[in-house]
């Protein structure tokens, strides 16, 4: 067996075996397949697809390339929730605490952010003292003492994926279904929960730009997260628009505690009861409106919050530091009308140039900027009214890079739902 055959094959649209995938991922691992040859590959898979055997095949073979992590020595359900990416996404750290206060488990490793959309892991480090790397004995005794942990994914799991996702990014082969699933479930599989929870994002500031692609990858990964036997649920959620009012790390979290304590805005409420009494509900029995009301309680009677706190203190975090930068501008809205659509996609790019996300993963990040929507879609605006404030640095924004994400008219447009649909 050759590289080259298994490329050929590929490229004329054939299947290809376990071994001969073993064979490709073993090469990229050792030296012997070499960038380029797996260029050509990822290319061809990109063109001609895989079935869900090559799918699960390359899954394994990927997820067998680093460390599988063992969480048996956790007490009690393992819940791992993860998103595909998105603008103003904060789920994760308000989600996490909810699920530990009903004595669920999560053992959560996140990542940075990826191009326009932002990453949990930043969103932690905006918290001055937050130690986001803990050894595995700690991580793990953590978790069995307060339920909860959020550190960064550890270096070598799936260092495969890692190759992969390096070259696909420089060869715009990054949009292919087999590909984005194996990469998300092998890492998933390799986190070692025993429920695997997805949102896929869709719309114009996320990978999936339409629910057609998204309820295949979606599909895609509860089918692989079963040949694992792990529950796998996916929600498909919107991302037209961002998600709650802040974009930015410091201002995100900021928005995490106010949500935490009920007084955040209304779409990311929406979402997090929507998803934990998803997640509640099927882990521990209960009724699903049952669970979404406990959900509520336990935001409103501040058990949620008070995780959030644990986590925080116990990885060292002072929030009471949390630092957004004081030079704020307002920005007006130069017509009046209703907003039919705000580009979730435009918005990360400019909190990207402002400095709250990389271009280059050297880029040093400023935790205190950002942008604040005050209007959401539907809202109606007058002429001159403030539509978001930004907090800023040193970079200024244009003007008209931000009224260009703002499509205002006369006429109310129907809003679009914040969710979709489960799939498991
Ligand atoms: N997230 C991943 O981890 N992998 C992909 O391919 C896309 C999004």
């Amino acid at each position: 067996m050759t590289i080259l055959d298994i490329i050929d094959k590929k490229q004329k649209k054939q299947v290809l075996t376990k071994e001969e995938i073993n064979f490709w991922i073993d090469g990229v691992m050792n030296g012997d397949v070499k960038d380029y040859q797996t260029s050509a590959l990822l290319m061809a898979i990109v063109i001609n697809g895989m079935n869900d055997d090559e799918i699960f095949y390359l899954t394994d073979a990927m997820l067998k390339s680093g460390d599988v992590i063992d969480l048996s020595s956790i007490e009690g359900i393992k819940i791992d929730k993860h998103s595909t990416g998105g603008v103003g996404d904060k789920v994760t750290p308000i989600l996490a605490p909810l699920l530990a206060s009903f004595g669920l488990k999560v053992a959560k490793m996140s990542g940075r952010g990826l191009g326009h959309t932002g990453g949990t892991v930043d969103k932690f480090e905006s918290i001055p003292g937050y130690k986001i790397e803990l050894t595995r004995d700690e991580f793990i005794k953590q978790v069995n003492d307060i339920g909860l942990a959020v550190i960064s994914q550890s270096g070598n799991l799936v260092p495969a994926d890692k190759k992969l996702y390096a070259l696909r990014d420089v060869t715009s082969t990054e949009d292919s279904i087999p590909l984005i699933a194996s990469s998300i479930m092998s890492k998933k599989i390799a986190s070692g929960a025993d429920y695997i929870f997805i949102d896929v994002k869709v719309g114009n500031g996320a990978l999936m730009k339409n629910l057609a692609d998204a309820r295949t990858l979606a599909h895609t990964m509860v089918k692989i997260g079963s040949r694992y036997n792990k529950k796998t649920v996916c929600i498909l959620t919107n991302m037209d628009e961002p998600l709650g009012f802040a974009i930015g790390n410091a201002l995100e979290i900021k928005e995490v505690m106010e949500t935490l304590k009920g007084i955040g805005p209304a779409d990311l409420l929406e979402l997090i009861v929507e998803m934990g009494g998803l997640i509640v509900s099927s882990t521990l029995g209960l009724d699903l409106e049952e669970a979404k009301i406990q959900c509520f309680k336990k935001i409103n009677n501040g058990e949620a919050y008070n995780k959030f706190q644990e986590l925080v203190e116990r990885q060292g975090g002072k929030l009471e530091n949390l630092h957004i930068s004081e030079r704020v501008v307002s920005v007006r809205t130069p017509k009046a009308g209703f907003i039919n659509h705000i580009d979730a996609l435009g918005l990360g790019e400019i909190a990207r140039q402002i400095g709250a996300g990389r271009y280059t993963k050297d880029d040093i990040i400023n935790y205190s900027v950002g942008i604040v929507l005050t209007k959401k879609v539907g809202d109606y605006v007058e002429a001159n009214e403030e539509l978001a404030k930004f907090y800023l640095a040193d970079k200024d924004v244009r003007l008209n890079d931000i009224w260009d994400c703002y499509t205002i008219e006369d006429e109310q447009m129907p809003k679009k739902q914040l969710i979709y649909e489960v799939i498991k």
